[in-house]
């Protein structure tokens, strides 16, 4: 009696994870299916043209926001009906019809914080790898954002001010 109880139990315990995985196989790969970019970009293959990160992303050494390159960043190379550069159809699109690319936007910082792109880029002089990872050499579109530390909210900021002993007041980013 006791045994079968057991067994029961075991079983009622398994179908409960065989349904959770299941399920939550389901909603990830619909949360993914979601998360595509407009258009296939790769950062790889243009940064291997030996271009800089700023010249895309053209408020990060004078502005706030680094900022999401504009359709016509992208017209200055790609002349649809010319062969080389290689332009795919949905970009050819958009070009022709001076629309915005509507690109997902992952790092998003809160309401309540001020951070300056400017003042880390400029004038602490700090590599966008430090705070973004080797975006450089990804191949595939961004669908998540990057920390390469590991380092979750705002621990992110502190622990690297603390090494620069820079502020940790806590005006100094929420205000
Ligand atoms: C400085 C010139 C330049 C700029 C600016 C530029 N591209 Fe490119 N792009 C290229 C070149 C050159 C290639 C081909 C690289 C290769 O074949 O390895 C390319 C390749 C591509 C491809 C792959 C095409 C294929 O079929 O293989 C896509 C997609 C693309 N670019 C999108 C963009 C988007 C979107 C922008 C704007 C955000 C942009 N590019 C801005 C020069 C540029
Ligand atoms: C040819 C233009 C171009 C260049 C050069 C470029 N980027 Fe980008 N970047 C883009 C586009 C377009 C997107 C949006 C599509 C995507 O996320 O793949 C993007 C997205 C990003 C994002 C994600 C933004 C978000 O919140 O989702 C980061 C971070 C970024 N780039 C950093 C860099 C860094 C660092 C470099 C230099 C190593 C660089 N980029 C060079 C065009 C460019
Ligand atoms: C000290 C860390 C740090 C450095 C260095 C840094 N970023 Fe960022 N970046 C962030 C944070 C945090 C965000 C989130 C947006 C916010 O809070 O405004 C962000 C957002 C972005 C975005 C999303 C669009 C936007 O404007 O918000 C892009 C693109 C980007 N960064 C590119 C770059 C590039 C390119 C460099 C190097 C030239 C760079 N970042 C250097 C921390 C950094
Ligand atoms: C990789 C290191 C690093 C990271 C990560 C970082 N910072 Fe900084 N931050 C610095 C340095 C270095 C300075 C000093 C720049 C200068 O000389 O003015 C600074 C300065 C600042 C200042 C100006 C401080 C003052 O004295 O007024 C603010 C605000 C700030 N950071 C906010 C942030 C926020 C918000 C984040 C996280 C989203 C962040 N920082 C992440 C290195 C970093
Ligand atoms: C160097 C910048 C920086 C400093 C200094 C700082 N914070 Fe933050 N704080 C942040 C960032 C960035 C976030 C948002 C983290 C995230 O994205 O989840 C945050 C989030 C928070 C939150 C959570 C709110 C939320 O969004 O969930 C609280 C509460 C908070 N901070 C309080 C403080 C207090 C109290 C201090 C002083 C002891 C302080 N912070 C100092 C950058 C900072």
């Amino acid at each position: 009696m006791i045994l079968r109880h057991a067994i029961t139990k075991h079983w009622v315990v398994t179908l409960f994870l065989v349904s959770f995985l299941v399920s939550s196989f389901f909603a990830f790969s619909d949360r993914n299916s979601k998360l595509q970019q407009p258009i296939a970009f790769s950062h790889k293959k243009h940064m291997d043209l030996g271009m800089e990160c700023v010249s895309c992303h053209i408020g990060a050494e004078e502005g706030i926001h680094a900022g999401i390159p504009k359709t016509e960043i992208c017209a200055r190379c790609h002349v649809p009906g010319q062969d080389y550069p290689p332009t795919p159809k949905e970009l050819a699109q958009y070009i022709e019809s001076g629309k915005e690319i509507p690109w997902l936007q992952f790092q998003v910082g809160k309401r309540h914080v001020y951070f300056s792109h400017r003042r880390h880029v400029k004038i602490a002089q700090l590599d966008c790898t430090e705070c973004h990872g080797d975006i450089r050499n990804m191949d595939q579109p961004i669908t998540r954002a990057y920390f390469p530390s590991g380092q979750k909210g705002m621990n992110r900021c502190i622990d690297c001010h603390r090494r620069n002993q820079v502020t940790t007041d806590c005006y100094a980013c929420h205000r």
